[in-house]
């Protein structure tokens, strides 16, 4: 069952071999190991490097192999070092001797890394199509719930926004994270297949015929880079910790609205859950979940980034170790864009809380300033001229928009009677660039 052995002396002990064991997490590469080795054996008749028949009994047998595993009449399973194994021994004991050609001109140093590669690629794609979902359901939320809510700095109410153009800063934010899956993309759209062990092949192989066939730009420039490069999965998943940054604050911000102190939101049953004791609780379980699962996200990456530093060229078997991580990074920015778009979409929006709390806290402080600036004032003197209508108001348990004209003349001379365009919330939302708080 060992792909190596010659050169032992005696056997492997069993503790070792399942310690050395791959198989559990990397059969998940089937897909893509058996794709990768199709075109390779393409590639070795088109060279006349195996010759026409033996070529196609290989391929027959992979295939043959494939539909077996997805019919579930081949379980991947046993005592194998890894999926490349399983597939070369069950490919022998298939179609024969004939199978002992498929590993020629190759190593499962670069047969790995362009499984790994063409996986990543095919995943990253999976999550820039989840992305787009929660773009969408962003969007159409944001559409239907163009009404004001308070805006926060420091958590303190600051100014009037949207609830559109609140939830709209997530869409940019994901949109960056989509740009930034396909540059990475982009970046390590390059074949490793050819590059051997680590040192290419005396034979004489065609890079460029492999890297076509699977869909790459191109084939890697250089052998030892090739084999022993997987910048790519730590730059993947850099962007599975950003994006997974971006859905955290939004699940903090869901969380927080969906308190009875903010009752801004209410997110739906679906994506909730109660309490085995307090019959009275429903919990915003599924954003703090999505919150909680960032932490392991990062946790992958950095598990990546500390098992690559140090390492001397090329393959080293401390390698392996990426595909856990990285697999669970995966599941897990998908799991969490997959609920975020569900909760986004079921979410009820409480307008009219929000509309209330503007109220509250001198939201249109700034706005007052701008009017005083307009009508000649200083701006650092309009700043100090409305702190002091502010401590007033304070004081008399007002708001500024309660104030009547004399009481705010008596601040200012230049207040006139227009100054209530700009201190009704709705109506100085129509104001200068303001104006794209509603678009
Ligand atoms: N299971 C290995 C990995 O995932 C495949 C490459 C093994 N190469 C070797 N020379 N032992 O990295």
């Amino acid at each position: 069952m060992k792909l190596w052995g010659g050169r032992f002396r005696k056997g492997e002990n069993k503790l070792m071999e399942s310690f050395n064991s791959s198989l559990a997490i990397d059969k998940r590469l089937v897909y893509e190991d058996i794709t990768g080795s199709l075109s390779h054996i393409k590639m070795l008749i088109a060279s006349e490097i195996l010759t026409e028949l033996e070529g196609n009994k290989i391929i027959e047998g992979l295939n043959s192999i494939l539909s077996d595993i997805e019919n579930n009449d081949l379980l991947i399973k046993g005592d194998y070092e890894d999926i490349h194994s399983f597939i070369e021994t069950n490919l022998i004991e298939r179609i024969g001797e004939t199978g002992k050609k498929l590993h020629t001109a190759r190593s499962r140093n670069d047969q790995i890394a362009v499984d790994i590669r063409l996986y990543a690629k095919k995943k990253s794609t999976e999550v820039i199509e989840a992305v787009e979902l929660l773009q969408n359901n962003l969007k159409k939320k944001a559409d239907e719930n163009a009404a004001i809510m308070p805006g926060y700095t420091h958590l303190q109410r600051a100014q009037v926004v949207t609830f559109k153009h609140h939830l709209m800063a997530y869409f940019q934010m994901v949109d960056r994270d989509k740009k930034r899956l396909e540059n990475a993309v982009a970046l390590m759209d390059e074949s490793p297949l050819g590059c051997g062990a680590l040192a290419g092949t005396t034979h004489n192989i065609n890079r460029d015929f492999t890297a076509k066939a699977l869909g790459f730009k191109k084939p890697v420039n250089n052998f030892l880079d090739g084999v022993s490069d997987r910048d790519y999965l730590l730059e993947l998943m850099s962007c599975f910790s950003i994006l997974m940054m971006h859905l955290s604050r939004l699940s903090e911000e869901l969380i927080l609205w969906s308190t009875q102190e903010f009752n801004f939101i209410e997110i739906d049953d679906a994506y909730s859950t109660g309490s085995s004791i307090m019959p009275q609780k429903r919990n915003p379980d599924s954003a703090e979940l999505i919150r909680g699962k960032t932490g392991r996200v990062y946790g992958d990456l950095f598990s990546l980034l500390t098992t690559m530093k140090g390492l001397p060229l090329a393959y080293n078997k401390d390698m392996q170790e990426d595909k856990e991580p990285f697999f669970d990074s995966i599941d897990t920015t998908l799991s969490c864009l997959e609920v975020m778009a569900s909760i986004i979409d079921t979410l009820e929006v409480n307008k009219e809380v929000m509309g209330k709390s503007v109220k509250n806290g001198f939201l249109n402080a700034t706005d007052l300033a701008d009017y005083l600036v307009k009508k000649g004032v200083y701006f650092r003197d309009a700043h100090s001229i409305v702190g002091s209508i502010v401590i007033f108001c304070e004081d008399n348990e007002k708001s500024i928009e309660e104030l009547s004209l004399e009481e705010l003349k008596s601040f200012s001379s230049v207040i006139k009677e227009d100054i209530y365009e700009y201190l009704d919330y709705q109506k100085s939302m129509n104001k200068g660039i303001k104006k794209t708080l509603l678009k």
